[in-house]
């Protein structure tokens, strides 16, 4: 059972299905080894469980299920819904996909459902039905795992109903859905619910409205999917948890915040694609984000209300960086540093994709803990001294992560800003957040990731990385925010348009223009790798804009190109607090730069603020209680004053904490920098 006290959970996705019995017994002597408490089973399993209609084969799976529980292994139970079976493509080709363009897509791969045809619904039912039935109450299962990766699309009949469905329950009528999408423009007026279909290919460039509705309809509808699957497997046995695993990546139409609260652990995969420093960075980023999720999830309305927003790594890769279409091998260390960031930020522990190496199928080079070349290697030695590592900090599951800044987050506002027609194609709201977070991260910030409409009491400063959509409540909530005394960094793009992407008029940024006192006239994108100079020796990347001061002073202007002389980044005293602007991406250096200037302005101090470039830093604290988390990731030694007891060594630091290169250390600390102080808000 997921007990709180079960400690830090270890282990991955586990594929008996995929190998004879004999290897089972090896695979659990060798998850001992590693002391793997937790395993994924039965994702892709479907055709095994169910390899003709209505007759099941559960015997292996009870076989396995007891092998694991005999070793003290925990299951987290899959819904094998992410791939159904040839039989079930046959038997219902409309349940098949369609793509934009009209083509239907054939079983093969995986995911090959279209997640709003009634008899993929049905039988997705079925199935969980069955695996309730049987699984419900056996002790060895810890947590459902509904389905896999939610995040398909579909344009069939089935999929142009239900979204027709969706759409009158959100606008009322279509006078509201034709001022919603603005279609006035290219005579795209409707006069009739029927002449509205889903965003087929089409001769040029589609409605930002339409494609954008398209996309929250999907996020509904597979929500809908997931929650009758999680109803059944709660019906079964309430005492068990749901989940399912969010991957964190821009063409799924999944707004994850929205569904925090209808799991009860929020739990995501994650696989940075950089292989130089850009992969620590992704790695926090998405951390903070999943926390940033759990902040709103089902655990903290219910029993969990008090907690630290805590959540789980359901997946990531034992040994390498898939990165330009070239699968780089992690370098000895940095699989932990990477699995200890995750720990530090709120992970419930640590778990990969996947426990063995298959020796056929589409992903047979995908890493594993046991690679092909078997136990005796330097990955699964890795492993093993991972299961080590997580055992001696498992103290630390209960803390909270400070965290002085907060930066907010809106899966809409990316998907607006994915749009064609942009005025560059550059524009990504993960990407700014990304260089926001970046920025932050490298000058030593905890962050957290708010939402919209988020309570922002304790945090030192808020930061609106393209944020594109803003409704008149996001307005609100930010001058709220800063005229009772907050402090705000904007950049371009944020508030330009409304919830259904309509440009907000009379000068940009729309929706924040007042509380930043400027007033923006044109926008001026640069070219890839063009830059444009700053008057503060900073450079300017991707954007620039004719800013009009309308209250604001310039914190630095243009000092090149045709903008040369107007304000670049701007400050605005506004009510009791202070709103910067930026109206261009700064690069990496200005980022790191103008974010920590606004930060301390607001009175925020970096976690560790003696550590060293390239040495991430993270606290967690619980009552009486504080721990650091050191990550080098330099490839020499570093030396960080703090003091502390390391659960990595046992070790005792007075003064000093000496890290190896690619090192870690885990501090239980003593000391000043330990005691509850004013570290910004707990997310609690
Ligand atoms: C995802 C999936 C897994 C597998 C891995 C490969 O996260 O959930 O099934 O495909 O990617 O990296």
């Amino acid at each position: 059972m997921w007990g709180d006290d079960a400690g830090l959970r270890y282990g991955g996705d586990y594929n008996p299905e995929q190998w004879p019995a004999e290897v089972w017994r090896e695979d659990v002597a060798l998850m001992r080894r590693a002391r793997v408490n937790l395993v994924t089973v039965g994702v892709f399993a479907w055709s095994r469980l169910e390899p003709e209609p209505g007759r099941y084969t559960f015997d292996w799976l009870d076989q396995v299920l007891a092998l694991l529980h005999d070793n003290g292994i925990s299951v987290a139970l899959a819904t094998p819904t992410a791939s159904p079976p040839p039989w079930f493509s046959l038997a219902h080709p409309d349940a098949l996909p369609v793509t934009a363009d009209g083509v239907r897509l054939h079983h093969g791969s995986r995911d090959t459902y279209c997640a709003a045809a009634p008899a993929y619904r049905a039988a997705a039912r079925r199935i969980a039905a069955a695996l309730a039935d049987r699984y419900a109450h056996h002790p060895a299962l810890a947590l459902w795992h509904v389905h896999n990766e939610y995040g398909t699309t579909c344009h069939c009949a089935h999929t142009a109903r239900a979204f027709r469905r969706w759409l009158a329950d959100r606008h009322g009528d279509l006078d509201a859905l034709n001022a919603a999408w603005a279609t006035s423009f290219w005579s795209q007026h409707y006069t009739d619910w029927a002449q509205v279909d889903t965003p087929r290919a089409t001769q040029y460039l589609a409605n930002p409205g339409h494609l954008l509705d398209f996309r929250r309809f999907w996020s509904d509808t597979l929500l809908a999917a997931y929650a009758e699957q999680r109803d059944l497997l709660r019906a079964a046995n309430p005492a068990v948890p749901v989940t399912t695993n969010h991957v964190l990546a821009d063409w799924v139409p999944v707004d994850h915040a929205r569904w925090a609260a209808e799991v009860d652990l929020v739990a995501i995969d994650h696989y940075p694609d950089a292989t130089d420093g850009g992969a620590e960075e992704q790695t926090a980023l998405a951390a903070d984000l999943a926390r940033g999720w759990a902040r709103h999830g089902a655990g903290r309305r219910t029993g969990d209300v008090g907690r630290p927003a805590r959540w789980l790594l359901m997946e990531s890769a034992p040994n390498q960086i898939h990165s330009g279409g070239r699968m780089h091998a992690k370098e000895p260390g940095r699989m932990a540093r990477h699995s200890l960031s995750h720990v530090a930020r709120g992970s419930r522990g640590v778990m990969f994709f996947q426990w063995r190496a298959p020796a056929g199928g589409a992903e047979r080079f995908h890493s594993a803990l046991v690679p092909h070349a078997g136990p005796d290697t330097r990955v699964f030695r890795e492993a093993v001294d991972l299961g080590a590592t997580l055992e001696r900090i498992s103290e630390v599951d209960d803390g909270t992560v400070d965290a002085a800044v907060a930066i907010a987050w809106d899966a809409a506002s990316g998907w607006a800003l994915g749009h064609p027609g942009m005025p560059s194609p550059r524009l990504n709201h993960r990407d700014e957040m990304s260089a926001a977070h970046r920025a932050l991260w490298r000058a030593g910030f905890g962050t957290d990731i708010v939402l919209p409409g988020d309570r922002l009491d304790g945090y030192r400063l808020l930061v609106l990385p393209a944020l594109y959509l803003a409704s008149e409540a996001t307005a609100d909530w930010v001058g709220g925010y800063v005229h009772g005394g907050g402090h705000l960094l904007v950049t371009w793009l944020s508030g330009v348009a409304d919830e259904h992407a309509r440009v907000r008029l009379d000068g940009h940024p729309g929706a924040f223009r007042d509380v930043l006192g400027v007033r923006v006239e044109e926008f001026h994108p640069l070219a890839d790798g063009e830059t444009v100079p700053l008057s503060d020796a900073g450079t300017g990347r991707l954007w620039a804009e004719t800013v009009r001061l309308a209250g604001a002073e310039p914190v630095a202007s243009y000092a090149g190109g045709p903008l040369a002389g107007l304000p670049a980044v701007t400050r605005h005293r506004s009510g009791a607090g202070t709103a910067w602007y930026l109206s261009t991406r700064p690069d990496d250096a200005t980022y790191r730069r103008l974010v920590t200037q606004a930060a301390r302005a607001a009175g925020a101090t970096p976690v560790c603020p003696a550590a060293p470039a390239g040495v991430e830093a993270v606290r967690r604290r619980a009552a009486g209680a504080s721990w650091l988390f050191l990550l080098n990731h330099t490839d020499r030694p570093q030396q960080v004053p703090a003091a502390g007891v390391d659960l990595l060594t046992g070790a005792t630091a007075a003064t000093e904490v000496h890290l190896p290169a690619g090192g870690a250390a885990v501090l239980r600390e003593t000391g000043a920098a330990g005691r509850p102080g004013d570290p910004g808000r707990h997310d609690r």
